[in-house]
């Protein structure tokens, strides 16, 4: 009997995913620098013929954000993403990214054609969310608003009142616990369960984790910390409640970010996934960064922390659907339409707080 993507389990879909991505590099390794310099030339020029603009996350591999900013695309933060996709002129909008990212592009702009570079590349979170037991799940709590992460399906986003990105989170269940509001969280638990904490909110949470953040591990970054006084550790709210109590700032990637080029330190430990690095050591280039650890026993690596369906973004894959036109993100209007509402009820809650602040 065959198995639907989301019937295996996130732990088996990273092998599968890494399995992957080694295959690729293997490929990739054997172009020459000349044919990989005329590779990265192509997909400048298809950009520009295609019309089209390259929007990626900061968990890419470097040489895809080095590209987005060199065309004029973004590098950005899952919220600034969809925020710079909705005000570009391009026709085509490429995300380097995972698949909700393609999706929300899609449903705030569903006149552009929206290409995803990997259409496998998925994400534990939306993948542990899947909608109808989500939906199920929210109609035993009438009473309650549903709030979900942008990390999650078009499906799932169309069942909920509010979307919001970890760099909101916080403010946002303030003012509605403040309203009186009880809500549903979903998907990350530690997010939840993080902003639960941090306001005092009325918060029932849906059980899914990031498989790259839960291996984060507070005894090991302990251990660090002691031999390394002078570092700051940085950490993004979906690693568990231990590594969380252990930072100095916690934050969405973009906070993570400020936070390295604003703190006077000259180390910092970070406990998100290892692409965020290429942007602090840019932004920061006199200070030193390592990935906190994920080795528990019997690990392979000290930090293992990459998320194998960020990692399916490559060059060879953008020149490819640059070309084809192949991975456009399609999605049932009704649906999109749904969506569109508590996305766009975020983005203008972002606006609202960036003019109050
Ligand atoms: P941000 O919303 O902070 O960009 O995070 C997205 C994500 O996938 C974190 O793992
Ligand atoms: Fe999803 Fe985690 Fe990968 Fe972010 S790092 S895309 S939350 S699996």
């Amino acid at each position: 009997m065959s198995m639907s993507l989301t019937e295996l389990s996130p732990p088996l879909l990273k092998r599968i995913a890494e399995e992957a991505i080694s295959a690729r590099a293997v490929a990739h390794a054997s172009l020459s620098d000349d044919a990989h310099a005329a590779l990265r030339q192509k997909a400048i020029d298809l950009l520009r013929s295609r019309n089209a603009v390259l929007v990626a996350h900061y968990y890419v591999d470097s040489e895809l954000q080095e590209l987005a900013e060199e065309t004029q695309g973004c590098v950005a933060d899952s919220l600034e993403m969809a925020r710079f996709g909705l005000a570009h002129t391009a026709q085509t909008i490429v995300v380097a990214g995972v698949r909700f990212m393609g999706e929300t592009a899609k449903i705030l702009s569903p006149e552009k054609r929206v290409l995803v570079v990997d259409s496998a590349a998925e994400c534990s979170l939306d993948l542990g969310c899947p909608a109808e037991t989500f939906s199920a799940f929210c109609d035993q709590h009438p009473d309650r608003t549903v709030v979900v992460y942008a990390n999650t399906s078009a499906e799932v986003k169309a069942r909920a009142d509010w979307v919001v990105t970890s760099s909101i989170a916080l403010d946002l269940i303030r003012d509605l616990s403040d309203r009186g509001e009880k809500i549903i969280w979903a998907p990350d638990r530690y997010l939840g369960d993080y902003v639960r904490r941090e306001t005092g909110a009325d918060i029932l949470l849906w059980q899914g984790s990031c498989i790259v953040h839960e291996e984060f591990k507070a005894d090991t970054l302990l251990d660090l910390k002691q031999r390394h006084p002078e570092a700051r550790i940085l950490v993004h709210p979906e690693s568990p409640p231990s590594v969380i109590e252990l930072a100095d700032v916690v934050g969405s990637t973009s906070q993570l970010i400020h936070a390295s080029q604003e703190l006077d330190a000259p180390l910092f430990i970070v406990a998100t996934e290892e692409g965020i690095l290429h942007k602090m050591r840019q932004g920061a280039p006199l200070k030193k960064f390592v990935a906190a650890p994920t080795a528990g026993e019997g690990a392979t690596c000290e930090s293992c922390a990459h998320c194998p369906w960020m990692k399916m973004n490559d060059l060879q894959r953008l020149v490819d659907v640059l070309e084809s036109f192949e991975n456009e993100v399609i999605l049932d209007e009704t649906v999109r339409a749904r969506a569109a509402l508590p996305i766009s009820r975020m983005i203008e809650y972002a606006g609202q707080r960036v003019k109050r602040a």
